[in-house]
């Protein structure tokens, strides 16, 4: 006993106990006694009943209201957002969005409750879509109780990158700015909220995919987007679900429909906080690797990647032979707690 837990040490939140074995999520993961986390003198830890196995009866049988939640993993993993365009004088093209910061309680996984910040009602918030060389333009609406921001990863300028002290800076409750710049480089980027404590403002749920297209289209393929993220539900600092785009198992519970030997695009972002990594792996194939998209020329054939926070890329390949091939991070524990889905190929 008396185990010092990594992740306490990275919150600089260690309990000092006499002899008393220390608050871990590994440990409730590893299917410890809850009460343990009563005598350090925490809150409750909100897993679903049984946690130490909990897990598998929603993995199994139940899910979340995805109707309530505004938003479903199913539509946002094929939903591009090409926003609307105008011609301006030049003869170049206008593109615009509305983004809207809100807070919002959403069901993580059956029963689980969270206070979620997202924009435009749903998480991750949605995936931004243009063509290398086009203006851009973001009109942000905070219509939350806390002041955000977006900060757009490519090239911009200072003013618009969306962080305090710099143009607008932070946008409180019930402001509104906009955010105006040209769609460079071609490649996978993201945006995200940066405002203080930035955990916080990412953990809640303020991400999403910006995608510049190259002016030179990419050959045509069934194209998908996932999100890695994850949830820490009882604010300890630690995530008790991980996910592609949000809810747990959500793609083992319905897989993704894929059409044999057809050309599979997906756009992969790791925006998951408290964790230092996250992978995706692929079963029965493998992909050829894109880093941060920026080039045509694959870096790698491979089943597995490794991103840290803020690192994406693009992934392709072809499924030769029908059936259901699994896809998830390739840290187990992050598996179990249900960053794990399906392909189903026909
Ligand atoms: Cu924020
Ligand atoms: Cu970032």
């Amino acid at each position: 006993m008396g185990r010092i837990n990594r992740r306490s040490l990275l919150a600089g939140a260690v309990p000092v106990l006499g002899g008393a074995a220390l608050l871990t999520r590994d440990a409730t993961a590893a299917g410890m006694d809850h009460s343990m986390h009563a005598g350090a003198g925490q809150p409750a830890v909100q897993r679903p009943a049984g946690a130490h196995d909990g897990h598998a009866n929603f993995r199994d049988a139940r899910t979340v209201d995805h109707r309530a939640n505004g938003f479903d993993p199913h539509d946002i993993v094929r939903d591009f957002d090409r926003g609307t365009t105008k011609r301006l004088p030049s003869g170049r093209v206008l593109r615009e969005w509305t983004l809207v910061a809100g807070d919002r309680e959403i069901e993580i996984a059956p029963g689980i409750r969270f206070a979620s910040w997202s924009y435009n009602g749903r998480i991750p918030g949605p995936t931004l879509r243009c063509t290398e060389g086009e203006r851009l333009r973001i009109t942000f609406v905070n219509g939350s109780a806390h002041p955000h921001t977006i900060h757009f990863h490519g090239l911009h300028p200072a003013t618009m990158d969306g962080i305090a002290g710099q143009g607008a800076g932070e946008i409180q409750p019930g402001g509104k700015t906009v955010y105006e710049f040209d769609a460079l480089p071609a490649g996978l980027h993201l945006y995200h909220c940066h405002v203080r404590p930035l955990a916080e403002h990412i953990a809640k749920g303020l991400y999403g995919t910006f995608i510049v297209d190259p002016k030179e289209p990419r050959e045509d393929a069934d194209e998908l987007v996932m999100v890695m993220n994850g949830f820490d539900t009882n604010f300890d600092r630690a995530n008790e679900f991980y996910a592609a785009n949000t809810i747990p198992f959500a793609y083992m519970n319905k897989p993704i429909k894929i059409e044999r030997d057809r050309l599979v695009r997906l756009y992969l972002v790791n925006i998951l906080e408290y964790d230092l990594i996250n992978s995706f792996h692929l079963h029965g194939n493998l992909f050829e690797y894109f880093p941060t998209g920026t080039s045509k020329t694959p870096s790698e054939l491979t089943d597995t990647v490794m991103l840290c926070q803020g690192q994406r890329g693009i992934a392709e390949w072809r499924f030769p032979y029908p059936g259901k091939y699994m896809f998830h991070a390739h840290q187990s524990e992050f598996t179990e707690l249900g960053w794990q889905g399906f392909f189903e190929v026909a």
